[in-house]
Parts: C-alpha cells; structure tokens; sequence
C-alpha cells in the first residue's frame, strides 16, 4: 500500500474543497439536510455509531457536481442532526481502488474505526465502468478522521464475476463473529446478496446467499440487513430486515416507478438462511431515494438515512458546483407485519417557531392560504378523505410541487412540476379512515411521513419559490390539527 500517495491524494482533495467551496451557489442548498462542501455526493456509507460519535462517509466526487472517481467524503455528528464536515476520508489510490472508492460501511474495533468498501477497477481503457473488477478492501483510524488503507479482504472468484459490491459489516455478540452482506451479480447473470463471515476483517468465508435473484434483478446495489430492536416486553428477538436497491425490476401498478428501486422486508434469520415473512416493499414513494444505509444507536434504536436524488432521474444543480444530499435519519420500527420510519426525535429540535393555525384557517373551499414563505419548513395535519369534497387538496410548494389528496384515484399524490422533470408518484390510500402527514420541506427537497411511517414519499424540486400553501380544489377540505414550524438550518452555512 501506498500509504503516502493516498495522503497526497486526500490533502488534494481538501485544498480544493478550501479553495472553491465558496463558489457553490447556494439558491437550492439544504438548510438541514447533509450535502457536501463542494461537488458531488451519491450513496451513504459507513453509518454508525463509533468512538463517541455519529459518522456518517458518503460517495464523494471534490472535483465537480457530477459522478466522478470516488472518494468518501465524512460528517460527525452528536444528535444526528447537528453534523460537522470532515477530512476527506478516503480517495482512489492503489492499483484495486483505481477508479473509486465505492460504498461501504464502518466498524469499531478494539479502539479503531475500520472502514469495508468496494475498491473499483475499470478493465477496459474506455472507461466503460461495466467492464470492472471489484473487490472488498479495509481501511483503519485511531483518530476517527485519518484512515490507512489494509488492503483487499475479499475478491470474486471468477475474474468474469463484474459486479460484487456494497459491504455492510456488523458484529454478532453470539457467535462473536463479524458478517457481511454485499450484493454480486453471479455467473449465472442472477443477482444475489452473499453473506460472509471473519473472526477478525481481514479473513472472510462465504457462509450463505441470503437473497437469490428475484422479478429478474441482476444485481442487488447495497444491501443492508439489520435485526430490529425487540419489541415485546419478554424480550424475544426481534425481526430481521434486509433492505436492498435492486437493478432491473420493472414498475409494477404505482410501484417501481423510479429506474432503480429501494425494497425492503422482513423476516427471521437462522445465521445461514434468511426467510422472508413479507414480500419486498418499497420503502419510499417519492422520485428521490436510494440505497438506504442504517446503524444502531447507543440508546437502542435501529436508523436509516438514504442518498435524496436516484439515477438517471434529473439532477439540476450541475452549475451550482454541488450535488445530492442524504436525507434526514428515520427510527425504524416493526409493527403488525410492516416496517415503519419516523424521523429522528432529535429532529424536534430543529424547530424554531410554531405559526398559529385555528381550525378556521385550515378548512378551505376552492381556494388556497399561503401558511409559510420559509424554505426550512415543518408541516403537518390530518384529514379523513371522505369528509371532504374537493377535488384535490393539500399543499403547494410554489410553482413546484403539488402534494394532493386525489378524489379520482384515491391516492396521495406527490405531483413535482418543474420543467424539465414533470412526473408524479401515487400512494393508494384508504379513502374511509383518518391520515396523518408530516412534512419536511428544505429549500430543493420535501419528505412526506404517511401514517406514522407506514409510507414515505421523498422528492427533489427545482423551482426557488418556497411558498407553502394548504389548498382545496373545486370544494372543500378540513386539514385538521394542523401545525407549521420555521426550522433552523445548521448545514446552511456549515
Ligand atoms: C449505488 C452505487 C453502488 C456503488 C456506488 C458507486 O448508488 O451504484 O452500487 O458502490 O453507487 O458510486
């Protein structure tokens, strides 16, 4: 390993970020969402909880708002909101990390942070990143900040086997061992997610295949498998949750609708064998959402965050030198055969001034009520569809977004209207029972909680008028028990 190159390599990457952060224009940035300094960020990775704080490492280019070779860039955190920007922690450097440092997860170990990531290697001259190898390699910190690479721990076994990548690490108390999933498209061109298992990172034995091909997905881009907190009072274990963004499954009705799609389902695990009691499920509706990464909390909650953007859907903020974000971290949790996500209670303290709303200024009838003009927003209400009569009703974002109660199709419909990316995303909803929304608005981004978190709907826009109003179309609509909340906005000018 050379060591010294990847030092130069990463002192490059943090001059640059000095030198030209102040150059991103800022019209669209999160206010307190994570997005990078300057350039580009795509998956999280190395979630977790380690050495006294939160570390979040996402998929990192310095160089440019695009897609480039990939680095790890890194935040900590306290409250998992608050986060601090960091070195960056890895850069592509040696001969199997060449044309990126791909996504990956994180450890504490004896007193250090290791960092398992894909190393990729285009193998042919054009650049063509298809045509790779990938393997799975360590990295190591004392400091929390400054990582050594160790080296390939894992490598395919056949040199036609391309796609083998995503290594999310965990440390099982009972068997005192470390596993890993990652996902590897086979010889048989299926996709699979292989588990493996080490006493000590650097020695892995293929122990099982927990997820086989299925509805024809080739590949199975960063899985996450994870046993939930247990939820009863005896303490019996809790259930097992392999999230997964597989590549290749066609849209189905209102589902799938987006190019590469985030699922996730629940069932038991024997050490070997994952038995799914519940079929894949998306885990958000929105267009933007993508190769979820969770990690345990001290205090005993399992969190998620995702990368906000998904590829080949339209990213628009090339020319203000940054682009993408991790959306807000989400409590999982279990409950009668379904996986529910809240965001953090940590994110309460985010709000910094209630606006008054009685129950006459949120029943509407075909007309619509600026509540905020504040691009870090909250907002929530209840309605029961079949109280109301209008045609649609919900809120507006500008000229924007559309989040509508739809009496046609029976669904909430989360309706992006900008230019350029018009399209919308459906959630059937029960017409006769009460729903409850909560509503995360950040300058470019909106995150919709449905019911507590049975659903989610996360989505970029693009316009700059952050208006926020509650409307009604053709009839009327009570948004009940509504609240509105200005947020601050740490990663504003963090
Ligand atoms: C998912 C992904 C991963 C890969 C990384 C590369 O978004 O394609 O499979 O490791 O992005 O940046």
């Amino acid at each position: 390993m050379d060591q010294q190159r990847h030092q130069e390599l990463l002192a490059k990457a943090n001059a640059f970020i000095e030198e030209h952060y102040n150059e991103v224009d800022k019209s669209s940035y999160p206010h307190f969402h994570l997005a990078a300094r300057y350039g580009w960020i795509n998956d999280p990775n190395g979630f977790c909880y380690a050495l006294g704080k939160y570390h979040i490492f996402y998929q990192f280019y310095p160089y440019d708002a695009k897609w480039g070779p990939m680095h790890w860039g890194h935040a900590t955190s306290t409250d998992l909101i608050h986060w601090k920007h960091e070195e960056v922690a890895l850069a592509p450097s040696e001969d199997y990390d060449r044309d990126g440092c791909f996504s990956g997860s994180a450890i504490e170990h004896d007193g250090k942070l290791y960092l398992i990531y894909t190393g990729h290697k285009v193998l042919v001259e054009a650049g063509d990143n298809s045509i790779c190898r990938e393997v799975q390699a360590l990295a190591v910190s004392t400091d929390g900040v400054h990582f050594e690479k160790l080296g390939v721990v894992i490598e395919p076994e056949d040199e036609n086997i391309r796609n083998f990548r995503d290594p999310k690490v965990w440390r099982d108390d009972a068997d005192g061992l470390f596993h890993v999933v990652f996902g590897a498209t086979n010889l048989q061109h299926a996709g699979e997610i292989r588990h493996y298992t080490s006493s000590d990172l650097f020695h892995w034995n293929l122990i099982s295949v927990v997820k086989e091909m299925e509805d024809n997905a080739f590949m199975y881009e960063c899985p996450d498998f994870f046993e939930l907190p247990a939820t009863d009072a005896e303490g019996k274990a809790g259930k097992w949750v392999l999230a997964t963004s597989p590549m290749g499954q066609a849209p189905v009705g209102y589902t799938r609708q987006n190019p590469s799609v985030n699922s996730w389902q629940s069932g038991s695990f024997d050490g070997k064998v994952f038995t799914p009691e519940s079929n894949l499920y998306e885990v958000d509706r929105g267009h933007d959402f993508y190769a979820t990464q969770s990690t345990a909390t001290p205090d005993g909650r399992r969190v998620l965050l995702a990368w906000m953007n998904m590829w080949k859907l339209p990213f628009l903020n090339y020319p203000d030198h940054w682009c993408g974000a991790l959306t807000l971290p989400r409590e999982i949790s279990y409950k009668d055969g379904h996986l529910y996500q809240k965001p953090v209670r940590e994110a309460a303290s985010l709000r910094t001034k209630e606006y008054a709303m009685s129950a006459a200024d949120s029943t509407l009838k075909s007309t619509f009520k600026v509540v905020t003009t504040n691009a870090a927003t909250e907002i929530s209400f209840k309605v029961t569809p079949q109280e109301n009569d209008a045609e649609q009703y919900g809120i507006a974002i500008g000229n924007s977004i559309r989040l509508f109660f739809d009496r046609q199709t029976k669904t909430l419909t989360l309706f992006r209207l900008d230019l350029n990316a018009t399209s919308y995303r459906a959630l059937p909803l029960a017409w006769d029972q009460e729903h409850e929304l909560q509503i995360f608005i950040d300058n470019s981004s909106i995150e919709v909680f449905i019911d507590g978190g049975h659903d989610t709907m996360t989505s970029n826009f693009f316009g700059k008028d952050h208006s926020v109003s509650l409307y009604a179309t053709n009839g009327q609509a009570a948004f009940k028990e509504t609240r509105v909340y200005d947020l601050e906005r740490p990663m504003f000018g963090a």
